[in-house]
């Protein structure tokens, strides 16, 4: 791989040459017979496809075959919950919905909660299950369908992954997995399974429905090598291979690299206040010159703007608008601190909104969440159960006390307390 650059799912570093990880990761672009196609089958090209911010695929021609022949496909993509939700995070999903309201489909979304908990140094069992549950509001915020979409915590989900995971692991050889991951004698044992718990919602759709069932999978591109290997054994367990379709990363502030979350400054949190958004904003890299009179003279340079990057990626849409700013910019018309207010105000009402729809949120998690538990609590709900109920409340209760996860056994125990 390009020394200059690195994209593996724990690490992305440098400014990634994305043609070049087409050919590292054996992708494919997607390309104008794929955009024509598209266009042709739902109507019209979204945004994200058109920018190239969604560039690349595997078996998307595939899965297209099979939509036109009639075969319903299943959505599925995830969440490592690590930390708060930031808006790179909000740029695969958001594509995601775009695609469950244009092909009708179901979709599955895993929290990896076991994953960021075995490696991330200092995050514990309830912190991850915490974000789990305050990420999952980011999620349902955007809009989903409650009725065509379920969200599952790895750690409370397992019962229901496991076998499946377990099926991939058979296959897959400790070399591989050094391989592809990069791991080595210092990697603790979870990591090494944890790639089997990320492919088993990719055949889940087909163990319910017991026949094949096409899944598509939206990304970003460093999810891949998890992919590879779930396309790799789906064959050998007689599936079908998932499709993909990847992204690219949203710029961080700072300019160039990803958005990350342990520089807060260079990422716009879907938590932040809306006003240090707006700082956040104000004080992002420009591609702007050292005086007003330069800029006027030479014009600022928006390929390596943060603020042009944050219009073409999410805040503006219209591509006519986009390419004015553009213009302008490199004629020295427009100044970085015009450019600059303008996108953070286009912030600021984002934020606005999607915290009031995070808010909403709060009361809709039982419409999206499944857990194991779910089975357990039908087993309680039986009367001669009663006394079996108080003693699982109060030890789920102290199991799952955590500040934001409080309601991490979503619904479950709180069915049960209303009782
Ligand atoms: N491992 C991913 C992360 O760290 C989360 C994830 C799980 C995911 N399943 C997925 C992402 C499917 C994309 C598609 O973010």
């Amino acid at each position: 791989m390009n020394e200059e650059y690195k994209v593996t799912p724990w690490d992305v570093t440098g400014k990634v040459d994305y043609n070049k990880l087409i050919q590292d990761f054996g992708t494919e672009p997607i390309d104008d017979k794929l955009l024509e196609r598209w266009k042709r089958i739902t109507g019209s090209i979204p945004m994200a496809m058109q920018r190239k911010i969604f560039f690349s695929h595997r078996d998307l021609n595939w899965l297209l075959d099979r939509y036109e022949q009639g075969e319903k496909f299943v959505l599925y993509t995830g969440r490592g919950p690590s930390g708060h939700t930031h808006l790179g995070h909000l740029l695969p999903w958001i594509f995601t919905k775009y695609l469950q309201d244009t092909f009708d489909a179901p979709l599955y979304f895993q929290m990896t909660d076991d994953e960021k908990f075995l490696n991330k140094d200092g995050l514990g069992m309830k912190d991850a299950l915490g974000f789990t549950y305050d990420n999952t509001l980011d999620v349902i915020a955007l809009g989903f369908d409650p009725k065509k979409t379920r969200i599952f915590s790895d750690v409370e989900y397992s019962k229901t992954l496991y076998r499946i995971s377990l099926e991939v692991a058979k296959r897959v050889t400790f070399s591989t997995a050094k391989a592809v991951f990069g791991f080595d004698n210092s990697t603790n044992i979870g990591m090494i399974f944890i790639t089997s718990m990320q492919s088993a919602p990719a055949f889940l759709p087909s163990v319910e429905a017991r026949k094949n069932v096409p899944v598509l999978i939206p990304q970003a591109i460093d999810q891949d090598p998890h992919f590879r290997i779930t396309r790799d054994v789906a064959p050998k367990m007689g599936y079908y291979k998932p499709a993909a379709i990847h992204c690219t990363f949203l710029p961080g502030l700072a300019g160039s690299d990803k958005m990350s979350a342990s520089k807060p400054e260079s990422a716009v949190y879907t938590t932040d206040d809306p006003k240090v958004a707006h700082k956040k904003i104000l004080s992002a890299f420009t591609g702007g010159r050292v005086s007003v009179e330069e800029q006027k003279k030479m014009g600022g340079v928006p390929g390596v703007c943060a603020v042009f990057q944050y219009y073409y990626y999410l805040f503006e849409e219209d591509s006519q608008k986009l390419s004015q700013r553009e213009q302008k910019c490199t004629r020295g018309e427009i100044m970085c601190g015009e450019c600059k207010q303008e996108l953070a105000d286009r912030v600021v009402r984002f934020l606005e909104k999607h915290q009031e729809n995070r808010e909403k949120a709060k009361d809709k998690v039982q419409d999206f969440i499944v857990s194991d538990y779910s089975a357990l609590y039908d087993r309680l709900k039986k009367p001669q159960d009663k006394k079996e109920v108080s003693k699982y409340k109060k030890a789920m209760k102290e199991y799952y006390s955590t500040k934001e996860g409080e309601n991490i056994l979503i619904g479950k125990t709180k069915e049960l307390e209303d009782k």
